[in-house]
């Protein structure tokens, strides 16, 4: 097992408690999608393994090794890049400083990731002298990708990378973390986008008040009509490529298939 966290417990004052025995588990090369209602500690989820919170209780096992009690950077070093939700690149700084700061960890490999990096996502190198601030927010998202690429991360943890993007970019974004992942990245993703996130996951986690409340294969998950029902908000949605518990559709059509929802439950159909 790549990461196992288990039992995890703590919060952001010394009264309160978010995670009450949270778990995550990631094998190599894996995807897994973290699914939830606003508020159920899924960042906070993300940011207990990437060591931005102390815990209460819990351990954290990175190739079996304890990382619970190491800094965050060093948990970078052993090969755990986490994309915050929010400020996750420096705005007043130009593309390429920006990846450059990325790869602060090992500044020998800076220049060779760099220009892979350009050649992966072009409208980086089209854009590497301009001012981070004046991305559009899905070039703003590709941006903080890439710049936990720099350290070749083993483990990505991905929080919302959607948020906000309207569906092209949406769909651009996907596409390349699909492609990371196809590249034996391991990725935990945070999404609001449910349905996406498990159409592109090999496996999903329904957390709810900072509790693991489901787990499982993702395509089973995005079936389940409990889960539908709860978590999906799009109850009477036909599945892509036929009706449960049919023919799984394949990945890329049931992102393409996904129907604008103007009706529906909004950005946020997990409140
Ligand atoms: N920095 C912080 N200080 C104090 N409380 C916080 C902080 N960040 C989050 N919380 C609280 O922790 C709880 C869980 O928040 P968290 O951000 O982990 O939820 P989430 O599942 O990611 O929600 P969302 O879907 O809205 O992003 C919330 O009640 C939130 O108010
Ligand atoms: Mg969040």
């Amino acid at each position: 097992m790549l990461l196992a966290a288990e039992g995890l417990v703590c919060g952001y004052g010394a009264a309160d408690e978010i995670l009450h025995g949270a778990a995550l588990t990631v094998r190599s090369g894996e995807m897994v999608a973290i699914i939830g209602p606003n508020g159920a500690g899924k960042s906070t989820l993300l940011k207990a393994v990437a060591g931005m919170i102390r815990l209460k209780s819990g351990t954290i096992r990175l190739n079996g090794t304890a990382v619970e009690r190491i800094s965050a950077r060093e948990r970078a070093r052993l090969g755990i890049a986490f994309v915050p939700q929010e400020a996750n690149i420096f705005p007043s700084m130009t593309v390429s400083e920006n990846l450059e700061m990325g790869g602060f960890l090992e500044p020998s490999a800076t220049r060779r990731r760099v220009s892979a990096l350009f050649e992966r996502f072009p409208i980086l190198a089209e854009k590497k002298r301009t001012t981070a601030r004046t991305l559009s927010g899905g070039q703003r998202q590709v941006l903080a990708m890439a710049m936990a690429l720099m350290v070749a991360p083993t483990l990505l943890l991905l929080d919302e990378p959607s948020a906000g993007l309207a569906p092209l970019a949406a769909g651009q974004l996907f596409s390349a973390i699909a492609s990371i992942h196809r590249e034996g990245t391991a990725i935990a993703m945070v999404e609001q986008n449910a349905l996406a996130a498990l159409a592109l996951a090999d496996r999903g986690l329904v957390l709810v008040d900072g509790r693991p409340v489901r787990e499982g294969e993702a395509r089973a998950m995005a079936a389940d009509p409990e889960v539908r029902r709860l978590f999906l908000g799009q109850q009477d949605l036909p599945l892509a490529g036929g009706s449960a518990p049919g023919p799984t559709p394949h990945r890329s059509t049931a992102i393409a298939t996904r129907p604008p929802d103007p009706s529906g439950p909004g950005p946020h159909p997990l409140i």
